[in-house]
């Protein structure tokens, strides 16, 4: 498949503008590898936009002690009954490591948990190390990775460029990784 014909779709939830700021860093880092990605608010988004594209990359921040964004809270009961067989998930969630490191992106964690049986094929699992906090709801493999990319705009938005870069190119590389894979498998 070449990248042109990923479609690829960035929806995100906001409160105060971070979630969305970080979806015009990953779109525009995506046109390094010629992919055009739309960018969704998931507060105008339906649950039908999910299965329009190959690629969703989703993005959530954490709010009030471990809570959803709103948004995305309300958007709920559509996440459950998602078919996303043909679909390929990236996650990203955005959070305070020192302000609430109890709580590190948990809704991060929460959002996989409601696709984990959807179908999808996740990539972009990231690395927990160079980050510093108690407990987290997105880690995995007893917590050596976040289910997605942490990004962490209060305390550490010097590394958020470096850290986007990167890891726009571990997912381009692990969905062709998955495109190929599939191809094989007719
Ligand atoms: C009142 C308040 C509560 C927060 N609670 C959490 C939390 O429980 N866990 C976390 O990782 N970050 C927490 N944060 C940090 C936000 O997730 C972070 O500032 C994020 O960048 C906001 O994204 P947004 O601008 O897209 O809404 C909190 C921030 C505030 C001000």
């Amino acid at each position: 498949m070449s990248n042109h014909t990923i479609r690829t779709g960035i929806i995100f939830g906001t409160d105060t503008g971070n979630t969305e700021d970080i979806a015009n860093r990953i779109s525009e880092q995506l046109k390094q590898y010629d992919i055009e990605a739309d960018i969704h608010n998931i507060s105008d988004t339906s649950p039908e936009q999910f299965s329009h594209y190959d690629l969703l990359i989703l993005g959530i921040p954490t709010w009030d002690f471990g809570g959803i964004q709103g948004d995305w809270d309300d958007f709920e009961s559509a996440l459950q009954p998602l078919d996303l067989t043909r679909q390929v998930i990236a996650l990203y969630g955005l959070g305070d490591q020192f302000g609430y490191g109890d709580y590190f992106v948990d809704a991060m964690g929460w959002l996989y948990n409601h696709l984990k049986h959807s179908g999808a094929q996740f990539v972009g699992y990231w690395p927990t190390s160079g980050y510093e906090f108690d407990a987290s709801l997105a880690t995995l493999e007893d917590g050596r990775l976040f289910c997605g990319l942490a990004i962490d705009e209060d305390q550490q938005f010097e590394l958020t460029d470096e850290r986007v870069n990167r890891w726009v190119s571990q997912i381009v590389s692990e969905h062709r990784q998955w495109a190929d894979d599939m191809a094989e498998a007719g």
